[in-house]
């Protein structure tokens, strides 16, 4: 047990998806795993372990934002010693080429700042991708044949921000997308040495205000699922 994780030794496995909503990973947990035990409630943050055509594995909560998820991870890779840990969640497009549903592979992420910050003092450490999972995750998305983009994402502090300057120059320098996690992820997976990605479903859009349907969030999100496993076993 950790202060935020209640699962006991041994009950992680060493692949971890990991969407932002506890809900999301109950509901992905029953969809695509066998054999699941939930092994983690603590303040409603679920994770469940299960396997997957002979594999094991973890779907646990990440919170929204870098200070929440950064917690989790930390406690995944220091304390049950997580090694692949794969973000699966929505993002806001921000390219006229980049449409709702399209999957976004992040290779890196911009930020203003993260948990990470204080490390770096003035150096601005560019986070990336683990290649392996990348290149994994892009065949398997070809293979479903979703739209799929990879390249440079911005994780925001802010979901309601006040300054449209900042997302205008994003988009001017071709970020795909914005979310709100990543770029701590491939922070803390570089830090400790573990492979990382982030496969991500355009649920709006930045520049046209359109939105993914309700109906579609499911069969949207179902395919990230899919693709996040696919890569780490691949
Ligand atoms: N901003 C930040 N995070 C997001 C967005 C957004 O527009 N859409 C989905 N996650």
């Amino acid at each position: 047990m950790t202060i935020h994780i209640g699962a006991k030794p041994g009950e992680i496995a060493e692949t971890v998806l990991l969407p932002g909503d506890p809900y999301r990973a109950k509901w992905a947990a029953e969809t695509f795993l066998t054999d699941v035990k939930m092994i983690n409630e603590v303040r409603g943050m679920l994770g469940f372990t299960g396997m997957w055509q002979g594999n094991r594995v973890t779907i646990h909560g990440s919170g929204m934002g870098m200070p929440s998820l950064s917690i989790y991870v930390n406690e995944l890779i220091r304390d049950y010693d997580a090694k692949t840990l794969i973000r699966i969640g929505s993002c806001g497009g921000m390219q006229a080429n980049v449409g709702i549903r399209d999957v976004i592979l992040a290779m890196t992420s911009s930020t203003l700042s993260t948990p990470s910050s204080g490390i770096f003092k003035e150096l601005n450490f560019a986070p990336c991708a683990d290649w392996s999972l990348l290149e994994a995750a892009h065949k398997a998305a070809i293979r479903k044949g979703a739209t799929t983009h990879v390249g440079g994402i911005y994780s925001a502090d802010v979901f309601y921000d006040e300054r449209p300057d900042l997302n205008e120059q994003m988009t001017r320098h071709g970020i795909l997308a914005v979310e709100m996690e990543a770029a701590e992820l491939y922070n803390l997976a570089a830090r400790h040495g573990r492979r990382a990605l982030a496969v991500l479903t355009v649920s709006d859009h930045l520049q046209t205000g359109e939105a993914l349907p309700s109906e579609d969030r499911e069969k949207s999100f179902g395919d990230m699922v899919e693709i996040a496993l696919e890569a780490a076993f691949s």
